[in-house]
């Protein structure tokens, strides 16, 4: 077996990616009027109203996308399922609604199912577990110790088990763990995490983690706390302007990372974050190198201010840490629009997304200003200086409760937005978005040359040892062989409050590629070696020939 040393795979990750390159050049100036003509993306509406604003979205194996919002909102513009109606002498909106707040997005067809959810799931929690059930955590009110299930099927619901968490958890994120368990960390108030699913219903532990009290300020800048889990195995842990990393089976904070300069980055001064793609080693005694990005934010006061009716510029910087050095540090780079409530979806081709949000103010009722209408693309490989490029803006805000999730195809789904304390649609700043739009990265232009994959051998669900071969067609001139070539798998994620909870990308090692005549290929595989790497669960693999990713086919990665 041919292996190919880390840092060629680095490079070609680079090479894979910098297609678009000349047009970083032109937007200096930082205006999407520019980024429009350069035709950098392309926006479509999909369907003017779901009934719902969309303020957590999830995909699911089955392509179809669970949205919810929360049930103390008022009536929606969806009526739950079969004439059912929730009544709750406590709701402070309706004491007996019969709207809906969640529903299903069938992306392929259209078509919207509503789904019943009968406690609060306001600013709540999730995760796709490892075997396809999305797990939904915590909430406010009647619904902050819920845990709720649904199972990806036609006619599948919600299932809400009450009690379900140790802990209320307003506010907090979650992660996916090796052995398939996850990690619910934080929430208003809570300075301590949990793992869900409980292994007993009466097990209801829960462990003290000073650093989320440490990092809370005036402005509670600590909310939803950003977290990825590192190569090491370790939990990367990130709020306000400080990280660690927590060893979770021993409880201990094993280390602390230099504070990162500049603005508040979590809730309510909301920026984001994303691991950068996980670059396989050759085997598995080599380390691999896991670089962390977080992405602007707020003043630390901003919130405070924006309640005042003083809106602050929001951060323009990003912090870039490799938290695998021994002693690592922050380098910052300066993005070309200023963001509070971005998003970063991390596409097939190892590039970052950064989309939505506001230029002004922070997260909060009525609090953002200056909406960012033009997505920024981010290429983690390309020299500093040339890793932004503005992309063309949508025509609709997208601020505090709004979301963004890649699809299999490498679109990505845009909804949500609704900085007003219940559905508003008029006599309001920014009314309450029920729309969903497509935005399609500029490698989608490139439609007729994307490649195929038509066939997976041995198949789709995948084990952390055995090679697989992919066979693929693709229209594309191979001039620089497997050197073109990349393989990614993306962990499927739970989106909201500009938080992308288990978002994970993983750059497979390639070896031995073959064909090429009549455009058909066959290259061979490593899959990630470890969970630790690459926890068990759905994983969507795309082949990116030249820049040009395939539509994303679903495999499952599982335990030998
Ligand atoms: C609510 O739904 C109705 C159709 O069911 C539609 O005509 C109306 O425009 C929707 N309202 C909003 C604000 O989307
Ligand atoms: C919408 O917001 C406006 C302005 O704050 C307020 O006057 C109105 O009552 C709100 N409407 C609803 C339906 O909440």
């Amino acid at each position: 077996m041919k292996g190919q040393p880390h840092s060629k795979q680095r490079t070609r990750l680079a090479m894979a990616t910098l297609s678009h390159l000349p047009l970083a050049l032109l937007i200096l100036a930082a205006c999407c009027v520019l980024a429009l003509a350069s035709g950098g993306g392309q926006w479509k509406l999909l369907k003017r109203s779901i009934g719902i604003s969309a303020m957590h979205m999830a995909l699911l194996p089955n392509n179809r996308v669970i949205m919810f919002d929360r049930t103390d909102f008022g009536p929606s513009n969806v009526s739950l399922p079969n004439g059912r109606c929730r009544k709750d002498r406590h709701d402070r909106a309706l004491q007996t609604d019969c709207w809906a707040h969640s529903v299903e997005l069938n992306w392929v067809t259209h078509g919207v199912r509503p789904l019943t959810i009968l406690t609060d799931t306001w600013c709540s929690s999730g995760a796709l577990a490892p075997d396809g059930h999305l797990i939904q955590t915590g909430g406010s009110n009647d619904g902050e110790r819920v845990v709720r299930t649904f199972s990806p099927c036609a006619t599948c619901d919600w299932a809400e088990l009450p009690d379900g968490l140790a802990m209320p958890r307003w506010y907090a994120s979650n992660q996916i763990l090796p052995d398939g368990r996850i990690i619910v960390v934080g929430g208003r108030g809570q300075f301590n995490y949990e793992f869900v699913p409980k292994t007993d219903p009466s097990e209801h532990s829960m462990y003290p983690l000073e650093f989320l009290s440490e990092t809370r300020d005036d402005c509670e800048n600590n909310l939803y706390p950003f977290l990825h889990l590192l190569p090491d195995g370790t939990l990367f842990l990130f709020a306000n302007t400080k990280a660690i990393s927590l060893d979770y089976i021993t409880h201990r904070v094993v280390r602390t990372f230099p504070a990162l300069p500049g603005e508040s980055r979590n809730y309510p001064s909301t920026g984001s974050s994303t691991m950068l793609p996980l670059i396989l080693a050759v085997n598995s005694t080599q380390p691999v190198d896991a670089e962390v990005l977080v992405c602007g934010g707020a003043p630390s006061h901003s919130n405070f201010q924006a309640n005042k009716g003083v809106f602050l510029p929001a951060s323009r910087t990003c912090g870039r840490i490799k938290a695998t050095d021994e002693s690592p540090e922050w380098s910052i780079e300066t993005m070309p629009l200023k963001r509070v409530m971005g998003d970063m979806v991390m596409l097939p081709t190892g590039e970052i997304l950064i989309i939505n949000g506001a230029g002004k103010g922070t997260a909060g009722w009525g609090v953002g200003r200056d909406p960012v209408l033009c997505p920024v693309l981010y290429k983690p490989d390309a020299p500093i200086g040339h890793r932004f490029e503005v992309l063309s803006p949508s025509s609709t805000p997208r601020l505090y409760h709004s979301s963004a999730q890649l699809l299999s195809d490498g679109r990505v789904l845009v909804g949500g937005s609704n900085p007003n304390r219940g559905y508003n649609f008029s006599g309001v700043l920014f009314p309450t978005e029920l729309s969903l739009e497509f935005f399609s990265p500029p490698y989608i232009k490139l439609k007729w040359s994307r490649p195929k994959i038509t066939s997976l051998k041995p198949g789709r669900t995948m084990s952390y040892t055995q090679h697989f071969y992919i066979n693929f067609y693709s229209r594309k001139q191979s001039t620089k062989g497997v050197d073109e070539i990349l393989v990614t798998m993306v962990a499927p994620s739970f989106t909201t409050h500009s938080v992308s909870m288990n978002q994970r990308l993983l750059v497979l090692r390639v070896m031995g590629l073959e064909g090429g005549h009549d455009g058909a290929y066959r290259v061979e595989c490593v899959p990630p070696v470890s969970a630790v790497l690459a926890p068990p669960g759905y994983y969507l693999l795309f082949l990116v020939h030249g820049g040009s990713p395939s539509r994303g086919v679903w495999v499952r990665l599982g335990k030998d």
